[in-house]
């Protein structure tokens, strides 16, 4: 039976190659949105407008958004099936992807309080990106990844899922103590405290931005790298905003916290 990608590509190499340009335009594409971002914020959540289209319920666009991020990657484990995705550095990391989106897309959008709604433009873009993402991660992982002997003890690889494991456990730690600042039916903000927060206003992202750091390091790959920079460009510009944010708005917010890196930045 024909899969979508025999359909799409003529031979393998050819397969390899786009995944490869994908790679190397995903790092244009985050070079890009690094200078738009200087001038605009990512506009959902506290920065929304009505510029960027009519909003969207949160929860629903959340879900919609991100679901591709995790039934993309499902497709082609299951339907175009390769001998490489049983070799164990690309399962482990095959299993890291899916231990990341089973959570943000089919748990965290049940368990957002108060969120604001989603202009339809940066739902579009979000639909987009996990698509293209999900594709060009599991597609290389599943199918062209080649890791030499005992990769898994090698020490990038074993630092990387550290990293990766330590940083998803920051970001769920994180984003559970935000949920939890507002009580069912509030929407207004309060400032966070406990954990990471102690430290910066952007723990959940120093979460995320560890993880796919992680990721990139134990997957070695143009792949995994351009999304790591990817996530780092967009959440720390968010990690930034968020942190100016609560500085105007609270006249008791913390002095000694941070942005986005303790004690630093
Ligand atoms: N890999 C990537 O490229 C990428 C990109 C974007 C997001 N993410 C991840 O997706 C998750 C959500 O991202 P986000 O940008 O929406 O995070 P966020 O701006 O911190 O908001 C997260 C949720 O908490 C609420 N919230 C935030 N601060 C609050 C406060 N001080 N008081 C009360 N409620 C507060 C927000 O409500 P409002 O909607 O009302 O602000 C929203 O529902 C994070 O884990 C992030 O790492 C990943």
């Amino acid at each position: 039976m024909d899969t979508l990608p025999t359909m799409m590509f003529s031979s393998e190499q050819e397969e390899k190659y786009y995944l490869d340009c994908m790679g190397y335009f995903f790092i244009f594409m985050a070079v890009c949105t690094f200078f738009t971002l200087l001038f605009e914020n990512v506009p959902y959540g506290r920065y929304a407008s009505g510029k960027y289209g009519f909003p969207i319920n949160v929860k629903f666009a959340w879900f919609v958004q991100e679901l591709p991020a995790f039934m993309v990657p499902l497709y082609l484990v299951l339907w175009t099936p390769s001998a490489k995705t049983s070799q164990l550095p690309n399962a482990l990391l095959i299993a890291m992807y899916f231990c990341h989106y089973v959570q943000r897309s089919l748990v965290y959008p049940f368990l957002i309080r108060g969120g604001k709604p989603t202009p339809v433009v940066s739902f579009v873009l979000a639909i987009v990106f996990c698509i293209v993402n999900g594709y060009m991660q599991i597609r290389y992982l599943s199918h062209y990844a080649e890791y030499p002997e005992g990769w898994v003890t090698h020490p990038c690889f074993i630092i990387g899922c550290a990293l990766w494991l330590v940083g998803w456990l920051v970001n769920l730690h994180s984003d559970h103590i935000l949920r939890n600042l507002r009580k069912p039916g509030e929407t207004g903000y309060k400032i966070p405290r406990g954990g990471l927060f102690e430290y910066v206003s952007g723990a959940n992202f120093l979460g995320e931005i560890t993880e796919w750091a992680g990721f990139a390091l134990a997957g070695h790959s143009v792949h995994s790298t351009s999304f790591s920079i990817f996530t780092l460009v967009v959440l720390a510009s968010r990690a930034v905003a968020h942190h100016r944010w609560y500085l105007n708005k609270f006249e008791d917010y913390p002095e000694s916290r941070k942005a986005l890196i303790p004690f630093v930045f």
